[in-house]
């Protein structure tokens, strides 16, 4: 997902000077822990926080064990893109597209420049678990993962878009359970030892 809003190659000053092999070597550009927590599930603006009350936070180990989220070190960088009011044509109708519940056949790997946005993604009981992208941040979520995406009240973020091999984005609204994406996705849970609850 995430597909949208000002696209464009990556040049030269986009990437600090850097080659993307280097960009993702994890050596030179610290990769950072984004904070991440379970949402109430009111109607209020897509873009605010959305804590329950109390808080609930979800840490990075909850999220590596539930997700299976992976670092790659052979990426294809493909491009950047910018989403805010303005600089967008349908800037609304595409934060609304960004927040519709999709999976991917494959990986979606982001990397965020600069802004900030939510990642939502669904846990093992179906329950929404926002993840705070900031600069620096980088996220991979697994093919076959209910997600989505919006802005958050900064109203600005500018992601790089990584591929594993060919590019792909198509998103798949839910509900996919036949997916073959999807089915590999519970399988390869279920054979972490997680239980997943039936939908
Ligand atoms: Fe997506």
């Amino acid at each position: 997902m995430v597909g949208c809003g000002s696209i464009h190659h990556p040049q030269p000053k986009d990437l600090g000077n850097l080659e993307p092999r280097t960009l993702i070597s994890h050596q030179q550009i610290p990769v950072m822990a984004p904070e991440a927590w379970l949402i109430d599930e009111s109607d209020q603006d897509q873009r605010l926080p959305h804590h329950r009350n109390p808080k609930e936070f979800v840490s990075l180990s909850k999220l590596q064990v539930q997700f299976i989220l992976t670092i790659f070190t052979i990426l294809t960088l493909q491009d950047l893109l910018e989403l805010c009011p303005g600089k967008v044509e349908n800037y609304e109708e595409k934060l609304k597209n960004f927040y519709r519940e999709h999976i991917h056949a494959d990986e979606e790997i982001r990397y965020c420049l600069e802004g900030s946005g939510y990642f939502d993604v669904r846990d093992k009981d179906d329950t929404w678990i926002r993840i705070w992208i900031k600069e620096g941040d980088m996220i991979v979520l697994p093919a076959g993962i209910y997600h989505r995406f919006t802005l958050d009240t900064s109203n600005y973020v500018k992601l790089m878009r990584l591929f594993i091999g060919e590019p792909v984005w198509t998103a798949y609204n839910r509900p996919q359970e036949d997916h073959p994406a999807r089915q590999v996705y519970i399988k390869t849970l279920e054979s972490s030892g997680v239980a997943v609850k039936a939908h």
